[in-house]
C-alpha cells in the first residue's frame, strides 16, 4: 500500500518542535503541501520549513497563537492566500503547564493550558470545517495523548484538556460525517522529545517511566508522524470519531512492570 498525500493542502499546528515538527516533515515526504505554525521560537520553525524544502517539499511558517480566535482566523486567512485552502488539520499545539496538585494550582495557568490545548484546538478546527464541509472533503487529525485515558498526578489541566479534546473530536467528528469530512485522534504515549526531556533525561524517572511501558521504550516522533500519514490519508477513509493510541501498550496495561 502506498500512502501519497500528493497536492493536499495542510495546517499543522505547533509545528516548529516536537512531534509537531516531526509530522509536518512526515506529511511533506507523502506530497503534502504544509503551513508550519508556531508562536514562539520562529528560527525553528524557519528550520522546519527549511528542511522540508531541501527535501524537495512545500512548506511555509504561519504564525498565530491559537488560543486567540482572531489570531487563528488571520492564520487560515493566510493560508487561504498561500495554499487556496486546506485538505488537513493537524491539531498538535499543546503544552503540560507547570506540574502541581490542583489545591497548589495556579487557576490563570491552569486555564492557559485548557485555552491552549483544548480551545485552541476548537478554535483551529472550527476555521478548517467551514472550509472543508463546504468543499466535502477533509480530515482533522486531534493529537491527544494517553492521558486523554489515563490520569496524571500533577497534571489535572493537562489530562482535562485531552480528556475533553477526545470527546471533541468525537462529537465534531459525527457533525462533519454528513459532508465527508473525517474527524480523528492520536494518542502518543510517552515521545522522546523537548516536552519531557526533564524525564528522559534523568536516569531514575527514566527507568520509572519504562517500567510502565510494555514494548519497553519511549516512542520517537517519526513512529507518531508515520501513523499520522496514513490517518490523514485516503488509506484510512473509514476512520472517523475513534482515538487511536500510539503507546507501547502504556494505555491498557496501567499497572504493568517489567520483570514485576
Ligand atoms: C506527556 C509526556 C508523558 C507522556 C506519558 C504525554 O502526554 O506530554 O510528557 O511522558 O504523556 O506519560
Amino acid at each position: 500500500m502506498e500512502i501519497s498525500l500528493k497536492g493536499k493542502r495542510v495546517l499543522v499546528t505547533g509545528a516548529n518542535s516536537g512531534i509537531g515538527a516531526s509530522v509536518a516533515a512526515g506529511l511533506a515526504a507523502a506530497g503534502a503541501r504544509v503551513g508550519v505554525n508556531y508562536v514562539v521560537h520562529p528560527e525553528a520553525a524557519d528550520a522546519v520549513v527549511a528542511r522540508i524544502r531541501q527535501a524537495g517539499g512545500e512548506a511555509v511558517a504561519l504564525e498565530a497563537d491559537v488560543a486567540e480566535a482572531g489570531q487563528v482566523a488571520a492564520m487560515f486567512a493566510a493560508l487561504d492566500r498561500a495554499f487556496g485552502g486546506i485538505d488537513v488539520l493537524v491539531n498538535n499545539a499543546g503544552v503540560d503547564g507547570p506540574r502541581a496538585p490542583a489545591w497548589e494550582a495556579d487557576p490563570a495557568a491552569w486555564e492557559r493550558v485548557l485555552r491552549i490545548d483544548l480551545v485552541g484546538a476548537f478554535l483551529c478546527a472550527r476555521e478548517a470545517l467551514r472550509r472543508m464541509v463546504a468543499q466535502r472533503a477533509g480530515v482533522v487529525l486531534n493529537l491527544t495523548s494517553v492521558h486523554e485515558k489515563i490520569a496524571w498526578s500533577g497534571y489535572s489541566a493537562y489530562t482535562a484538556a485531552k480528556a475533553g479534546l477526545s470527546m471533541l473530536t468525537k462529537t465534531l467528528a459525527q457533525e462533519a460525517a454528513p459532508f465527508g469530512v473525517r474527524v480523528l485522534a492520536l494518542a502518543p504515549g510517552a515521545i522522546k522529545t523537548d516536552i519531557n526531556r526533564a524525564v528522559w533525561s534523568d536516569p531514575a524517572s527514566l527507568a520509572d517511566l519504562l517500567t510502565k511501558i510494555p514494548l519497553g521504550r519511549m516512542g520517537e516522533a517519526d513512529e507518531i508522524a508515520r501513523v499520522a500519514t496514513f490517518l490523514v490519508s485516503d488509506a484510512a477513509s473509514y476512520l472517523t470519531g475513534s482515538t487511536v493510541y500510539a503507546d507501547g501498550a502504556m494505555t491498557d496495561y496501567p499497572d504493568f512492570a517489567h520483570g514485576g
